[in-house]
């Protein structure tokens, strides 16, 4: 079984991309062939500092390692060294309905935000499509916000296979873990990082604790039951507090006597306790420059030797070359 997925340099990574994303996909790293990779040419749609985008994909690169992706259980590679990538998107875009294009949410969402509508950003789900089929994968594991990008795959894909031979692409599926689909930020919206709403994986401890007491919370006073819908509080404690810990906030916001503060307070130590390993496992990585380099070069060189195959494949049969 071979498993991909990628992650944009936009910024430092957050517990929505762990928990939406990265967590299953390092546990899929034991049970398959994977392939990750830091998706640099998609990031160029928003960022035109290549100061700014270099550093993010090293801080990305660190943090994803921190985390537990085991180098010689994946492959782990940067999307621009594998210039392959960009050729294939060329020939699935002969075959892609702009139609389809033009009812991708995410395009929709980023221009109603102010970010200029490109042609880079509108074929970006093109980009996506050849980053998946390039390696053949079958499975590929993202947050929800990434489904219909994954379900433009799978559509180009049977376009091409129409085209040039039933076969010459494998269709793909998302794999998507419902409880942490959608991880909320803050505010409650889904957490992201153009919505300002984020948690670093990494924060340093002063700013967490002034991101989770600054939570928005309602009016109810301290002796008073606490809603537990739609709490924020509650989502994010749910992501890293054991069960019984869980279940004890819930009572506890259910019986009142208890103010939000204290509440807040919980949070914050579980969130701590829960990334403490993976805070020292980064300063290991960080003392150490020339592994993140190592690691992407050896990635790359796998990654690459696959790509140049598919590619092969499709030129041949698409009459190229
Ligand atoms: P990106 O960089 O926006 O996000 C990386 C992964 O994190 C997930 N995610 C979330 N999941 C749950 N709740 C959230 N609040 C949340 N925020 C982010 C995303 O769903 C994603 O799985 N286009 C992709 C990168 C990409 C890619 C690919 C992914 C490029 N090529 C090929 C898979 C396969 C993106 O921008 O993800």
């Amino acid at each position: 079984m071979r498993i991909l997925s990628g992650l944009q340099p936009s910024g430092r990574l957050h517990i929505g991309n762990y928990f939406g994303m990265m967590e299953a996909a390092l546990k899929l790293q034991h049970e398959g062939e994977a392939f990750y990779f830091i998706a640099d040419y998609h990031s160029l749609t928003s960022i035109h500092d290549g100061k700014l985008l270099r550093s993010h994909v090293r801080d990305l690169a660190i943090d994803f390692l921190a985390c537990g992706l085991d180098p010689a259980k994946c492959v782990f590679f940067r999307q621009s060294d594998v210039p392959e990538h960009t050729e294939l998107a060329w020939i699935l875009s002969t075959v892609t309905p702009m139609g389809l294009l033009e009812r991708c949410h995410s395009y929709k969402d980023k221009t109603a935000r102010g970010i200029a509508a490109s042609h880079g950003l509108f074929a970006y789900p093109v980009l996506m499509a050849a980053d998946i089929l390039i390696y053949d994968s079958d499975l590929v594991p993202v947050g929800r916000d990434q489904k219909q990008h994954v379900e433009v795959t799978r559509d180009i894909a049977v376009k091409m296979n129409e085209a040039f031979g039933e076969g010459l692409l494998k269709i793909p599926t998302p794999r998507i873990r419902e409880e942490t689909a959608v991880v909320p930020g803050l505010d409650g919206q889904k957490m992201s990082k153009s919505y300002g709403n984020t948690i670093e994986l990494f924060e340093e401890p002063a700013k967490l604790k002034k991101k989770i007491m600054g939570i928005p919370t309602d009016s109810t006073p301290v002796e008073s039951p606490k809603p537990t819908e739609g709490s924020s509080i509650l989502a994010l404690y749910q992501l890293v507090a054991t069960p019984a810990d869980y279940d004890s906030m819930i009572a506890d916001f259910q019986r009142g006597g208890i103010g939000y503060g204290e509440f807040k307070k919980r949070l914050l130590q579980a969130m701590t306790e829960h990334f403490a390993p993976y805070r020292e496992r980064r300063a290991e990585i960080v003392a150490n420059p020339s592994y993140v380099d190592h690691v992407l070069a050896e990635g790359a060189e796998k990654a690459r030797a696959v790509a140049r195959q598919t590619l092969r494949r499709v030129r041949d049969a698409v009459g190229l070359g």
